[in-house]
């Protein structure tokens, strides 16, 4: 687990926008994601482009995994958005509007004509219906592809206005969406982000919302505004009881007494091999959130 990356907060900012994208740089976040695509209206795509290339190359953006959302396949952006993201070296890339494996296929065609490494990131916004019908599918490939194809990242406004869904505090209407998506994520061994919270004066709701989404299972979250930096991190860092817990559960299965056996009582309660890979999971989490912050 040492290879654990933290994915706690994810923080969007327009590509146009070079306050936002030097400020980033100082700001908790475990990802930045430099925008290309709904952030920044069709007649300045270009400028967005070359500020994003300044930036990756004038700011230091330390720990933080530098992500650029690319415009979709397709459109008249995504070749130059692509070249860009590699030729700057960012860490990766975050392509829109995924409906199914042969867009995974298509990517992997496009970056080795443009000689990515193999090891650049490619995470997949989910938030296209046929997506969602796709899930499995597109899991799988992900999981199959040569570049570093290992996040998915919750689209839920798009969702929403596909498919008339609302977008209600308990999040009802999405909820088959975001826990076929953790499921579908999971089964290949890929990360998933939880979809933004539009309103980022409600620090109330959005803490409920960060709350919901780990109980799905999501890794993090994906941020619009600063002030939702701190909460986000808070609320997906495994807090001091779960890491107190868990190096009970690991030094336990270490005692003499208890190398070689698949269950064991730990302070009164059962505790399975499978409690000691959560705990172990736990660990390495919380040292990697202490290593990087
Ligand atoms: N990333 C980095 N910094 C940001 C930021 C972001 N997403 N949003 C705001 N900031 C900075 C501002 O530059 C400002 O910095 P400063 O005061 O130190 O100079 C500070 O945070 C306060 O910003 P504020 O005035 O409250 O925000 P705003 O009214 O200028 O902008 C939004 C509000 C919603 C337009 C802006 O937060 C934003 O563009 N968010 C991202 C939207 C996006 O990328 N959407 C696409 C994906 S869903
Ligand atoms: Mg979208």
């Amino acid at each position: 687990m040492a290879s654990y990356q933290p994915l706690r907060s994810a923080l969007y900012m327009p590509g146009t926008n070079a306050r936002a994208l030097e400020k980033a740089a100082g700001l908790e976040v475990d990802c930045v994601i430099m925008d290309l695509e709904d952030g920044v209206a069709p007649d300045v795509k270009a400028d967005a482009r070359s500020q994003i290339q300044t930036a990756l190359k004038t700011h230091d953006y330390g720990r933080r995994t530098r992500i650029v959302r690319l415009n979709e396949i397709g459109s008249a952006w995504f070749e130059d958005d692509a070249r860009m993201a590699v030729a700057a070296a960012s860490d990766g890339i975050l392509v829109p509007k995924i409906n199914g494996p042969d867009d995974l296929h298509d990517i992997s065609n496009r970056l080795s004509a443009i000689g990515a490494s193999k090891s650049f990131q490619v995470w997949l916004m989910m938030e296209t219906a046929m997506a969602m019908l796709n899930i499995a599918d597109i899991a799988r490939t992900a999981a199959s592809q040569d570049y570093g194809f290992n996040c998915f990242v919750m689209g839920t406004n798009d969702l929403a206005k596909e498919t008339g869904a609302a977008q209600t505090p308990d999040r009802l209407p999405m909820l088959f969406w975001l826990s076929s998506s953790v499921t579908a994520a999971r089964a290949y061994g890929l990360s998933v982000l939880d979809g933004v919270s539009n309103n980022f004066s409600d620090l109330d709701r959005f803490r409920a919302e960060c709350v919901h989404g780990k109980e799905l299972g999501m890794d993090g979250k994906t941020l619009i505004h600063p002030k939702q930096v701190a909460v986000c991190n808070e609320t997906f860092s495994p807090s001091d009881e779960e890491i107190t817990w868990s190096r009970k559960i690991i030094t336990a299965f270490e005692e003499p007494q208890n190398k070689g056996q698949g269950v064991i009582s730990v302070e009164g309660k059962m505790v399975e091999i499978l409690h000691l890979e959560i705990a172990r999971k736990t660990v390495a989490i919380a040292d990697a959130i202490a290593d990087a912050t």
